[in-house]
């Protein structure tokens, strides 16, 4: 069978480069689409009790492009945020960080940084309860995405949200690259 994910942690050198092509060939035409899209749809959760911060769950985070949209989408309606950094790319933690900590909108965030695969982080975790966890263009990485899906469905806290996205089959005419929501 097919094996997916392992360049990541095979030849991360090899795998960091490889994206900033992805990224750079992409850049004109990738930003709009997914951010408005991922704006309208993101739920904004709500903390378990009143006053408590809102736990945020990301898996393959990236150098958190998405992930600043979402924390500033939650940061309309919560005054606090804790953010679980979930992304085996030491290169893209680091890019993550320099991008906040020059940020003062993220003052109401705290970050907690797990240099980790899906795969480790289920593995051996504290067993938080968060009431958002999500996924973006991450699950063609995993060795097994329903399990990843299982396992953050069930680190939700009562009536958490779970937000899964990822592409399909369709193709985007200027790029030729697969487009869809899933
Ligand atoms: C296409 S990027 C998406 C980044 C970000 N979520 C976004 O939408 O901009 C995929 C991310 O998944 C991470 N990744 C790769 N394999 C992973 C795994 N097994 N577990 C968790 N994250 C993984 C990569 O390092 C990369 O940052």
């Amino acid at each position: 069978m097919l094996k997916v994910g392992r360049l990541i942690r095979d030849s991360p050198v090899r795998w960091e480069a490889a994206y900033k092509t992805f990224l750079a060939a992409t850049e004109t035409t990738r930003p709009r689409a997914y951010l408005e899209f991922l704006e309208d749809n993101i739920p904004i959760p709500t903390p378990r009790q009143e006053g408590a911060a809102v736990r945020v769950l990301s898996i393959g985070s990236g150098s958190g492009e998405v992930d600043s949209a979402i924390l500033r989408k939650i940061l309309q309606r919560q005054s606090s945020v804790y953010n679980r950094v979930v992304e085996p790319s030491g290169e893209m933690i680091k890019n993550f960080k320099a991008m906040v900590q020059h940020d003062t909108s993220f003052g109401a965030v705290k970050f907690d940084w797990r240099q980790q695969t899906a795969e480790e982080y289920f593995s051996d975790n504290d067993g938080k309860k968060f009431d958002l966890a999500h996924a973006v263009h991450v699950l063609y990485f995993v060795e097994d995405h329903h399990a990843t899906l299982r396992n953050m469905w069930e680190q939700l806290a009562e009536g958490g949200h779970l937000f899964a996205f990822l592409l399909t089959g369709m193709l985007w005419p200027p790029t030729g690259l697969p487009m869809g929501y899933g």
